[in-house]
């Protein structure tokens, strides 16, 4: 990294705390990540300096608003090599993104018997949407199988499945549950080859490793600013631009019109005809600030700092006895997941609470995953670029702890 490990964590002010008397350790970034100090300072520095509403003002502050507003889109759009900022919608985050798909692109194509493939693999922001589709178009739900414990994606299945009338494959980019890193080109490219059109959700991916929707070659893709140094409540949805100009509004109100009658309306062009209302305008400052944070870093740099955590800690809880670890056998995300079988997962966070550890348990979001798996939860650490494997060897000794304490 450019950086070194102690000024990236010297960014992040919330590091620096005890809780019940020991270093804070935090392994929840999965879930959402920290964020550092030219985040805090750009959202702060909005609200000090700048604050007004987009679009709608003629007067100075109006304008500045909406001159970071808008660049943020472009960031954007740079940030994931989107070909232009009119194929980024702002979104409260990867969930309304997929919504947004699931909404507009299901009622405007979809008919009885035609099929929406997505992956036993998939966090309920990436399955329920397209339920409520199927509900509404008579559409039906497929799903590419996963291997077992490993969770891997049964790819020779993928082709034979994607062939029956199946007009969208929604996918994960990374396992928010496993780690396991899906190839997205590779699946486009499949699902392209069929004419079948593609939304990844990268909600785990795209602020640890380098993405470039041009290279994967995706018709949609999603992210939440929150799992990679933003704020929370913003998030993007990027869509080809003439499949977003094809599609319908998603919500309807002010912002998102050029003419309003009393019985119909004319809306905006792409991107802002699908953002009515006010948007998350300090969000979008703060989404920009932490993407030039992360560029600056180097997203190749992340990549492989949190897989050679992820790896490190497998290895490292492989040697432990008694506890069931899943997930790829190799090529894992910074991400471990695993089952203690004599202990439930809530105890085990509560035990490593006390010990300045932030872990999750439970379904993670995924419980078809999990019913899969036969389990109901699990344990998960998942780590990011102000992570180190101390902290792992630490995890590891808390983990030692919680086996010797339930027997
Ligand atoms: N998607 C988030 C997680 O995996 C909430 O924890």
């Amino acid at each position: 990294m450019k950086k070194t490990m102690t000024s990236i964590r010297e960014e992040f002010p919330v590091l620096d705390q005890q809780v019940y008397g020991h270093d804070l350790i935090y392994f929840d970034n999965a879930a959402t990540t920290q964020k550092p100090r030219s985040v805090i300072d750009a959202v702060s520095g909005y609200y000090e300096k700048d604050n007004s509403n987009v679009h709608r003002g003629i007067h100075a502050l109006s304008h500045r608003a909406t001159e970071a507003y808008e660049a943020a889109r472009a960031r954007a759009a740079a940030f994931i090599g989107a070909g232009s900022e009119k194929e980024i919608v702002f979104t409260r985050g990867t969930t309304e993104a997929i919504n947004l798909v699931a909404s507009s692109w299901c009622n405007r194509y979809l008919k009885p018997g035609d099929r929406i493939l997505l992956t036993e693999m998939e966090h309920h922001s990436n399955l329920v949407p397209w339920q409520l589709a199927a509900e509404r178009t008579g559409a039906e739900l497929v799903f590419v199988p996963v291997t077992g414990d490993e969770g891997l994606l049964q790819l020779d299945r993928l082709d034979a499945l994607l062939a029956g009338n199946v007009k969208l494959f929604a996918f994960t980019h990374i396992s928010n549950a496993l780690g396991t890193i899906n190839p997205v080109a590779e699946l486009c490219r499949r699902a392209r080859d069929q004419g079948v059109v593609t939304l990844v959700d990268a909600a785990q991916s795209v602020g640890h490793a380098p993405l470039d929707v041009s290279g994967i070659g995706c018709d949609f893709l999603a992210f939440s600013g929150h799992k990679m140094c933003g704020p929370t409540g913003i998030g993007a949805l990027y869509g080809r631009r003439d499949l977003l100009e094809a599609l319908p509004p998603y919500h309807g109100g002010g912002e998102m019109i050029r003419k309003v009658d009393l019985h119909r309306s004319e809306w905006k062009g792409v991107p802002h005809k699908f953002e009515a209302g006010t948007p998350h305008i300090s969000g979008a400052i703060g989404l920009h600030a932490a993407m030039d944070y992360l560029d600056e870093i180097g997203r190749k740099a992340i990549y492989s700092h949190d897989r050679e955590l992820g790896e490190y800690a497998a290895e490292r809880l492989r040697s432990l006895r008694n506890l069931r670890l899943l997930g790829p056998p190799a090529e894992r995300a910074g991400i471990a997941s695993f089952h203690l079988p004599n202990v439930h997962a809530h105890d085990v966070v509560s035990f490593a609470d006390r010990r300045g550890l932030a872990l999750r348990g439970g379904h993670h979001c995924t419980q078809p995953l999990m019913k899969r798996l036969g389990l109901e939860s699990t344990v998960r650490a998942s780590f990011y670029i102000y992570n180190t494997k101390e902290e792992i060897d630490r995890f590891v000794e808390v983990i030692e702890e919680i086996q010797a304490f339930f027997g």
